[in-house]
């Protein structure tokens, strides 16, 4: 059972690009299973940053495979283009490279009506990248897959199907669609590029299975984002939980080993939706500013807000966590207090269970203060070389949630790690 999932634990940017990142060291196989162009994964090597969005965050360690997984959704101008930032930095892919040809499309249709959509009162402050239209379409039966690539005639007849179904909404919305001619040459050239690339990526993952290799398989988003398992209406449209990695990658669940969940000390959520323990305030601003929470892909400023143990507790459950990285410790440092939210108050009383749908919305915290700390963390190599205050908190964390800790994550570079089990389970 040799496979490992990176998923995050919260709303997303918890950190996966560098976990995935220093867990890539000891993989074979690294499969990104969900998502497209929302994600924004950083790394940072040598001082030096990448920021990824299709591909996965593995990419940068020239012998490791790494596949774009069939539960993506994928615009291929964008693919292209990290393409050709591997180019630049004289990253060779070619042969280690493989892109599903059954995920789906994003098209420049999707991007209108993501952005026409966001206009409207039904906003939910998406990214704006296509990535929810190309997932009704799929649903839909009528989306478009990147194997069409390989046959520009079919793809047209299926872009043409797509252009009929989006039509009204956007003639409605005063937005125009491109012509055909104009979508259609976008495509012959990104085919140029990418259908070299293409294959059966699931036939891929089972050999690698069977040869009893180390996959890890990288989420996007996070747990609260999820589709089934979010703050839905203010969610993603893709499975962002573990669940998402065998149906996205195409691996049973008795193939994964381990789940690793990705967690920042504090919270931070991007776009509409609840966040109970958001800090409109000072403290907000703290944390905003020395956690330089901006979003990777749309440069929107971050909402900012104290650890939630019930959320966590329950993206531990719907994902089954076995392990902890803990991220962006040292964002903290410098704060007199720390508050995590430890139970919530609603109508039913006082639980520390996540409230869902309607009781979120008036559900009180109910907050557990912790002292802060003054010294920089980011040269600590381990728990001990921590302030005791800081020591405390990630116990805190740890036996609250009944879950070990994989790793603690004390600054962006890959060294400023503090490096707490293997990342793959021995065999
Ligand atoms: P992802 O979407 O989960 O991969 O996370 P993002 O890359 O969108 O956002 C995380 C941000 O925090 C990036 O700018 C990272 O370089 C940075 N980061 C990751 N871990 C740490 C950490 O431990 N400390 C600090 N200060 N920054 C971190
Ligand atoms: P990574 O992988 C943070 C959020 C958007 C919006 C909602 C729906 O970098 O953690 P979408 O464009 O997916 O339809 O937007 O989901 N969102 C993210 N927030 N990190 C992400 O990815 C996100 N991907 C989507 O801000 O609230
Ligand atoms: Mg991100």
């Amino acid at each position: 059972m040799p496979a490992v999932v990176i998923a995050g634990a919260q709303w997303g940017d918890e950190g996966k690009g560098k976990v995935v990142d220093i867990f890539a060291d000891s993989a074979d196989l690294v499969v990104r299973y969900a998502g497209g162009p929302n994600a924004g994964h950083t790394l940072v090597v040598n001082g030096e940053k990448l920021i990824v969005r299709l591909l996965p965050s593995g990419i940068l360690h020239p012998d490791k495979r790494c596949v774009l997984g069939q539960g993506m959704v994928i615009d291929p101008g964008t693919l292209v283009s990290e393409l050709d930032a591997l180019d630049a930095r004289n990253i060779a892919y070619r042969e280690r490279l493989s892109v599903s040809d059954r995920a789906h499309m994003i098209l420049p249709i999707h991007v209108l009506v993501d952005t026409a959509r966001e206009r409207g009162p039904q906003a939910i402050g998406t990214t704006k990248r296509g990535v929810g239209p190309a997932y009704e379409d799929k649903a839909a039966r009528r989306g478009l897959l990147l194997g069409s690539l390989r046959d520009l005639s079919r793809a047209k007849e299926l872009v043409l199907r797509q252009l009929d179904a989006w039509g009204p909404f956007l003639r409605e919305s005063g937005t125009e669609a491109p012509p055909i001619d104009t979508i259609m040459s976008e495509l012959t050239r990104a085919a140029d590029r990418l259908v070299p690339l293409l294959a059966d990526t699931q036939g891929i993952v089972a050999a690698s299975v069977k040869r009893n290799e180390r996959i890890l398989l990288e989420g996007a988003q996070g747990a609260l984002l999820d589709i089934d398992h979010g703050t839905y209406p203010w969610v993603t449209s893709s499975s962002a939980t573990a669940g998402g990695a065998c149906t996205g990658a195409g691996i049973g669940p008795t193939a994964i080993q381990s789940v690793v969940g990705l967690v920042k000390a504090y919270c931070t959520r991007v776009g509409e939706g609840p966040f109970p323990t958001e800090q409109k305030n000072d403290t907000g601003a703290f944390l905003q500013k020395a956690g330089h929470e901006f979003g990777s892909v749309t440069g929107r400023p971050r909402r900012t807000g104290w650890l939630d143990m019930p959320a966590l507790k329950y993206a531990i459950s719907v994902n089954g966590i076995d392990r902890i990285a803990l991220t962006k410790l040292d964002v903290l440092t410098g704060l007199k207090n720390i508050d995590v939210c430890v139970a919530y108050k609603t109508k039913n009383g006082e639980s520390d269970r996540f409230p869902s749908g309607e009781e979120l919305v008036d559900a009180v915290p109910v907050f557990r203060r912790f002292a802060g700390w003054s010294e920089p963390i980011g040269n600590a190599l381990a728990t001990d070389d921590l302030p005791r205050a800081a020591q405390d908190y990630v116990r805190f964390i740890s036996e609250e949630t009944g879950t070990a800790l994989s790793l603690v994550s004390v600054g962006p570079g890959r060294h400023e790690t503090i490096s707490l089990d293997a990342p793959f389970p021995a065999r």
